[in-house]
């Protein structure tokens, strides 16, 4: 694989940003939606499907695959990206945040963490060291750094400590990460909803320096004002040239109020694990289709989306397949969801392209106060 990693700044319109990065296994446009695909797949979808609902790059997990079926394994098979079959980019994430939300009993110190795994209760050991190690046996495109974050709210003094170990795991990372060209290593901003622990971390990271740069330790249970707070200034915190990325978010108006504010890639479950709970996502908001209002239903989710679930199917018909526990109801609206979280991207990069962030923002909360109907 040859080529380098870069980001380039192709427009802005107020905070909100628009741009390409360019990786050796292709370009991602931001702003990004990455897909969830925790243990080497998204789930329900075949990756030419997630391909084809627009997603440039999707994301893995260490912790998972650390466990099942084990990095080393999938280094023998030829890295992740061939085991997945998504010869595109892929970001994995470090560990670190689902060691603390996932595992069993962990004991954490200085030189990493120690837990029990969810799925045998097996112990396992992660370092700073051994998160990068796992990370290129996978073949990861974009490495996070190993890092650690409290739920919130915590008190101001633990959340202190946690941001200061994760610095000093950083630029472990740093070190371990080693010269990889093509391959990106991103810091992960922590501080929780202090201003001056963000700043505090922000310069830490600059100082080691990073291809890209995480704000991390959001969207775990802080409310979206409060997030937005943040993002009103942790995104200028970090350098101008690299891409910024908000970790674990979020809803359709969380993804938008955070491009608005200088985000320039996201990840979340929400479109995906939604698809499997019946929680639909449209233009006009969320849409259950358990509820009995649909049995009759003949129009498509959404009259307006061209995604395989609204072009062939009737809400009557999904609403039937997921009542059945049919597995084609998982397919269906995982396919529809993830296919409107680009199409929200792909607009916002439009609208700030052209500088009209505002009218576009404006006419996506005016079709949501319709409703469903
Ligand atoms: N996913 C959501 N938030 C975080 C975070 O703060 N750190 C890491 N590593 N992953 C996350
Ligand atoms: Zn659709």
């Amino acid at each position: 694989m040859t080529g380098r990693f870069e980001f380039k700044l192709l427009g802005r319109d107020g905070a909100a940003r628009v741009g390409k990065i360019a990786t050796p296994r292709g370009d991602i446009a931001t702003p990004a939606f990455m897909p969830v695909g925790t243990a080497g797949t998204v789930k329900a979808m075949l990756p030419e499907s997630v391909r084809a609902t627009g997603a440039d790059i999707v994301l893995g997990n260490t912790y998972h695959l650390m466990l099942r079926p084990g990095a080393e394994r999938v280094a023998r098979l030829g890295g992740l990206h061939r085991f997945m079959n998504w010869e595109r980019p892929i970001l994995t994430d470090s560990g670190g945040f689902q060691v603390m939300s996932l595992a069993g009993l962990r004991k954490l110190t200085e030189e990493g963490v120690t837990f029990k795994s969810h799925i045998d209760g097996a112990r396992h050991h992660l370092t700073p060291e051994r998160s990068m190690e796992i990370q290129r046996l996978l073949g990861s495109d974009i490495v996070m750094c190993f890092d650690e974050c409290p739920a919130l709210p915590a008190d101001r003094g633990r959340i202190e400590e946690s941001m200061r170990l994760s610095m000093r795991w950083a630029a472990r990372s740093r070190d371990a990460f080693g010269d990889r060209p093509g391959h990106a290593l991103f810091g992960i901003q922590q501080g929780g909803l202090e201003r001056d622990l963000r700043e505090e971390s922000a310069e830490a990271l600059k100082a080691i320096g990073f291809e890209g740069y995480a704000i991390g330790g959001l969207a775990v249970g802080e409310g979206q004002a409060a997030m937005f707070d943040v993002l009103d200034h942790a995104p200028g915190m970090l350098p101008e040239d690299r891409p910024r990325y908000l970790m674990g978010v979020g809803k359709p108006d969380d993804i938008v109020g955070a491009v608005k504010r200088g985000v320039d890639m996201m990840d979340c479950v929400l479109p995906s694990r939604s698809g499997r709970t019946g929680q639909v996502f449209t233009r006009r908001g969320v849409v259950n289709i358990k509820n009995a209002r649909h049995a009759d239903d003949p129009r498509p989710l959404d009259e307006a989306c061209i995604c395989p679930a609204c072009r062939g199917y009737s809400r009557a018909y999904l609403h039937h397949v997921f009542r059945s526990k049919e597995i084609i109801a998982s397919m269906l609206l995982t396919w529809h969801n993830l296919h409107y979280f680009q199409e929200i991207m792909a607009g916002m990069r439009g609208a700030i392209v052209e500088a009209r962030f505002e009218a576009w923002e404006a006419e996506f909360h005016a079709t949501r106060a319709l409703g469903d109907i």
